[in-house]
């Protein structure tokens, strides 16, 4: 999945911050693996909205968010989709045409930034109104529903934020139902409504909103708070309330129904094509690759490079999981000598990051090669991905080119690009991937930086030292997975770092590497907050080091958030 974070500080960016200085970042090996394809070809992801076939056909059944720009717009989907209803998210300017075949049965205006009264404001397509389905418009989408149908929005005295108590209005609605009668909501808005629409009623309040939920009876509603988060503990009932008492939804997104749709689609589009595909060790790329074989077979086969930065144990693993257990056709290419020349004498983080990319595609185009005729490349793109590339115009691959400086590469592959997991969520990819039978283990795999340990050797990557990264790195793995810390914890991990201190072992003085220990949490590596682990577990990671790699003689705890710092350090 790719993520987007303030790009801040340190040498990766030297100008202070800008506003628009937003960049977005692979979390896992998979993006990266998969942008490297991506710019190699010089091609754009293609854009989304044509999505009908990422619902069971059958009984198609879809709930629309149009999304005025609101932070949790993507979460109001997720929210859907966990109560097994299709969603997707789509602009205002979306035109009816892309809508319809996705069967909707319903539509919740989000959340947004503007106000109703500003030139430009974003209002509700007619085709909403006009389709006489269901609308639920949450804060900025109730104060459109209010504007446009006739009753009166207002500048609040001051922005109301944050915990709210709901009282019910005494009017008996379906939106409502086993929903306590006071309950805790979660408020953050601006304007206000000053006036209902005409025929509209209160279905609930709270101190300062009278006009907390209103409705009408063309099941028309607005909440001025946020049932998608979760401060508002019942909000999930007010949603499922929503998607089915009132939109009359059947609730057939299931991952097992995914798949059985998924192989089908699959063989339609590949027909007797050949498919490679990267494996990197990540979720989506052996998601991707296994919900590909298990379609087509031995017509995909998937190319592993190993470019010699990867943890202990993670190249057997992988190698084993694909080729033994699930029984792929895999080309393991052992690249890592060949990316140790490269990187020698190398210190520079983005100087790295290119050279990796770099030789990462000429690989892989040299394996690719040696398979003959293929037809389609399997990438593991995801629907934020997809949302994020459409809304801003620009791919993923130019985005995250522009972090990785992997620029210029000629345009030389000519194969179609299969996505099959394009309108999912990772989590939704996750079960999956576990329905699939991939191993638990590799589906929570916390997510590790395509150009891997390299970025994790502050200076020169050698052989030395990557033997004693992995080594630290397996004690620090180790620990937190028998603490059961690995699933709570965004990433945790060791740095060596080019510092070297004086110690004292037995009789013996020691000049040895400093290291650290980085463990975050985070939800999507846009902010991250360093872990309060226990005392115990880090007196282990840190007995355990300087015991059993004997080139350490000192370890250290990163206790910085991002910002200012990043995950990484370099
Ligand atoms: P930072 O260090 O910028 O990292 O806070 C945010 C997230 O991105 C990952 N990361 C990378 N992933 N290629 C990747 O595929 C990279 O060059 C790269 N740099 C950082 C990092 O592990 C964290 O999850």
């Amino acid at each position: 999945m790719v993520i987007y974070f303030q790009y801040m500080a340190k040498g990766r960016a030297k100008s202070k911050p800008s506003p628009k200085a937003s960049r977005r970042v692979a979390t896992s090996g998979d993006i990266e693996v998969s942008t490297y394809l991506e710019i190699a070809k010089e091609i754009d992801g293609v854009q989304p909205a044509a999505a009908k076939e990422a619902i069971p056909s059958g009984e198609r059944e879809a709930v629309i968010v149009i999304d005025f720009g609101s932070q949790y717009s993507l979460l109001i989907a997720r929210r859907v989709r966990e109560s097994q209803v299709y969603c997707e998210l789509v602009s205002p300017d979306t035109p009816w045409e892309k809508i319809a075949p996705l069967n909707p049965k319903g539509f919740i205006l989000s959340g947004g930034p503007g106000s109703v009264y500003e030139t430009d404001a974003p209002m509700t397509p007619s085709y909403v109104y006009e389709s006489r389905l269901p609308v639920l418009g949450i804060c900025y989408g109730m104060q459109v529903i209010t504007h446009q149908m006739g009753g009166q929005v207002a500048p609040g005295a001051k922005r109301e934020y944050g915990h709210a108590l709901l009282h019910l209005g005494g009017v008996d609605s379906p939106l409502f139902a086993n929903v306590s009668q006071s309950t805790a909501v979660w408020m953050s808005h601006g304007d206000k409504i000053e006036a209902m629409p005409p025929d509209f009623n209160v279905l609930a309040y709270t101190d300062n909103s009278p006009f907390a939920a209103i409705g009408n009876d063309k099941n028309i509603f607005g909440l001025q708070f946020h049932p998608e988060v979760v401060h508002t503990p019942e909000g999930k009932t007010i949603l499922k309330n929503f998607i089915y008492r009132i939109c009359g939804c059947q609730g057939n997104w299931t991952m097992g129904n995914f798949i059985t749709d998924s192989l089908t689609k699959i063989q339609k589009e590949v027909g007797k094509g050949k498919v490679i595909s990267a494996l990197s060790g990540g979720v989506d790329s052996a998601v991707v690759s296994t919900v590909i074989h298990r379609a087509i077979g031995d017509q995909i086969t998937c190319i592993f490079v190993n470019h010699g930065m990867l943890r202990r144990e993670e190249v057997e693993r992988t190698f084993n999981t694909f080729r033994l257990n699930m029984g792929m056709n895999i080309v393991y290419v052992d690249a890592s000598e060949r990316f140790l020349d490269r990187l020698r004498g190398v210190t520079d983080p983005e100087t790295k990051r290119k050279i990796i990319g770099e030789e990462f595609i000429n690989v892989f185009e040299e394996e690719a090669k040696k398979i003959g005729k293929v037809d389609f490349l399997a990438q593991g793109t995801l629907y934020p991905d997809v949302i994020e590339s459409a809304s801003s115009g620009s791919t993923a691959a130019a985005k995250i080119k522009s972090h990785h400086n992997v620029g210029g590469l000629p345009s030389r592959m000519t194969l179609k690009l299969l996505e099959p997991l394009r309108y999912l969520f990772k989590d939704e990819v996750r079960q999956v991937g576990l329905e699939l039978g991939l191993p638990e283990e590799m589906v929570w795999r916390q997510p590790f930086p395509g150009p891997g340990l390299s970025i994790r050797i502050i200076g020169e990557v050698t052989k030395e030292k990557l033997e004693i990264l992995r080594a630290a790195d397996w004690v620090v793995m180790s620990e937190i997975k028998q603490a059961k810390l690995y699933r709570q914890l965004w990433q945790s991990f060791a740095i060596l770092t080019d510092v070297r201190s004086v110690g004292v072992m037995g009789d013996f003085r020691t000049y040895g590497y400093l290291v650290a220990i980085r463990a975050v949490t985070s939800d999507d590596a846009m902010t991250a907050d360093w872990s309060r682990l226990p005392y115990d577990v880090l007196a282990r990671i840190s007995n355990r080091i300087v015991n059993e790699v004997p080139e350490v003689n000192r370890v250290v705890y990163d206790i910085t958030s991002k910002p200012p710092s990043t995950i990484e350090w370099e």
